[in-house]
């Protein structure tokens, strides 16, 4: 198990529990095909402290999205908690679990999921919308951002208008955009050319800095993952860690 800091949902919390941005116990998920199941994760136990960049690599269909997705709320584990600053996703209903998500996480998707009616504006100011901040603070922390991954002169272009890389650089905007407790991103640089990589991690280890922003991020980049805390590796379901030199244990 790779999480020395205990969670629990109940009220009495240990007292470094607020350190804990995202955690997972026992963590499992199986889909069903035909009168076959696939266990695709069977018990993951992770941790992920506050300021903690960490990287998750393992083989093409070795469960990494699936774990993402998990970790994020965004599907449900076949048994097993997901913890998002303390709180256990399933006690929460759909409404808590949107708002706790929009508050506390940003999410890069493998495949950007940007809405492709909204301008890249659009898209990287909506989760500042739904968290009902007022639009003007919306549109300047938005534009702000997207100057920040170097699109400052595509604000008002739409998805289709940009191209693989600009669109990848959008979606990390709009996850960096709420400055969230945590961003799990799946393969966040994978259409980018390495100097475009490099801004981005810059800027990522510039919001890790300054915000304590925590970090999990699947990826196939050796120089990115070098360059993050920890290593977690997903092997027949489960996570193995290795921390890297001169880390925090
Ligand atoms: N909805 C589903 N129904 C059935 N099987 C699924 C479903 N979603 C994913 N899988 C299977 O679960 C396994 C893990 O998929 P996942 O997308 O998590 O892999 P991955 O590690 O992210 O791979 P990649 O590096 O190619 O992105 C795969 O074998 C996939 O076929
Ligand atoms: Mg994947």
């Amino acid at each position: 198990m790779n999480s020395e800091v205990e969670i629990e949902s109940e009220q009495a919390a240990p007292a470094n529990a607020a350190e804990v941005v995202l955690a997972c116990r026992e963590l499992r998920k199986h889909y069903r095909q035909g009168n076959r199941d696939l266990e695709v994760l069977c018990g993951v136990e992770l941790a992920v402290r506050k300021g903690e960049k960490l990287s998750i690599v393992g083989a093409s269909g070795s469960g990494k999205s699936t774990l993402l997705n998990l970790l994020g709320g965004l599907d449900t584990p076949s048994s097993g908690s997901v913890h998002v600053a303390g709180k256990n996703l399933a006690e929460l209903d759909a409404n808590q679990r949107g708002w706790l998500r929009n508050s506390s996480l940003g999410f890069v998707y493998q495949f950007h999921h940007l809405l492709n009616e909204f301008s890249a504006l659009e898209n990287v100011a909506m989760p500042l919308l739904i968290g009902k901040r007022p639009v003007a603070e919306a549109r300047a922390e938005a534009t702000e951002m997207l100057e920040a991954v170097g699109l400052g002169e595509r604000l008002s272009h739409k998805p289709s208008q940009l191209s693989g890389g600009e669109r990848q650089r959008v979606a990390i905007a709009r996850a960096l955009v709420t400055r969230p407790a945590c961003v799990l991103m799946d393969e966040p640089t994978g259409n980018l050319d390495r100097a475009t990589g490099r801004e981005i991690h810059k800027l990522m280890d510039r919001l890790n800095r300054d915000l304590g922003i925590s970090f999990v991020i699947v990826t196939h980049d050796p120089d990115l993952a070098a360059a993050l805390d920890r290593t977690l590796h997903l092997i027949d379901g489960k996570l193995e860690s290795d921390w890297h030199q001169g880390d925090h244990v």
